[in-house]
């Protein structure tokens, strides 16, 4: 399976860093956090890897990463101009999956403990459709969360709500097939002007195609300054 680790976005939530660098090359204990990603991907045996990430940073990736040979990986580039979503980052990545029916993408500032592998046997195993990883965390309310039919599965997915209805939150662990492209151009920009992946998911949602399961031990979005204390906090031992 090839995997994207969506790396763009402005991350104005961690300004005056990200005026420095891009929020994916900022420490993380000790390394920069797009590193993480790469580790957790090879470790469940994806190696053919689509970096996408904005004009301005894309020179600093390839400096420091150059073709994934340091990681066991090996890296494509490419470049979104102008922020407009998650979803419209992931459009980038067509061209890349052409041949591939099922497909994994990562939003690059998610930090986790838990191997992938298990959850990409499961997606492996799901005849068509996508699949997201949910997490339970104290603050729903800063992330996508699923609402739930008497079945358990996933109904619809809010972005941000005001009064969260469950203690979930999608994490940006996404598992998608090729009919993703189909859904990311049926949709419009939202209130933000952003094409947002939470309505890419509940595309698949309304036609029963969204499956889920649970991640297991830490996780965080690093996209805050609380956050990204703690991921430095929790990988600093883990890096030789
Ligand atoms: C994005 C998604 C949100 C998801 C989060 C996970 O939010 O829109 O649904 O829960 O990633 O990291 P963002 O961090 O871009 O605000």
């Amino acid at each position: 399976m090839r995997a994207i680790i969506l790396a763009g976005g402005t991350g104005s939530r961690l300004l005056p860093l990200t005026r420095l660098m891009n929020k994916h090359l900022l420490p993380v204990g000790k390394l920069p956090m797009i590193c993480y990603s790469l580790i957790k991907l090879k470790e469940a045996g994806i190696t053919d890897i689509l970096l996408v990430t904005g004009r301005e940073a894309a020179g600093s990736f390839t400096d420091f990463l150059g073709s994934g040979l340091d990681y066991g990986v090996s890296l494509t580039y490419r470049v979104q101009e102008q922020a407009g979503g998650i979803a419209q980052a992931l459009e980038l990545a067509r061209p890349f999956v052409d041949n591939e029916d099922k497909f994994l993408v990562l939003l690059g500032d998610n930090l986790f403990e838990e191997p992938l592998k298990p959850h990409l046997e499961a997606f492996v195993q799901q005849s068509e459709g996508a699949m997201v990883l949910l997490k339970q965390v104290p603050d729903p309310e800063r992330y996508g969360v699923p609402v739930f039919d008497k079945k358990g599965r996933i109904k619809r997915i809010e972005e941000k709500p005001e009064k969260p209805q469950t203690n979930y939150c999608v994490t940006g662990i996404y598992f998608f097939d090729a009919s993703v492209f189909t859904l990311i151009r049926q949709q419009s920009p939202s209130q933000r002007g952003e094409l947002e992946i939470t309505d890419v998911n509940n595309a698949y949602a309304s036609k029963g195609k969204l499956q889920h399961t649970l991640m297991n031990g830490w996780w965080a979005d690093a996209g805050t300054f609380e956050s990204l204390h703690e991921a430095a906090v929790k990988l600093m031992g883990k890096i030789p």
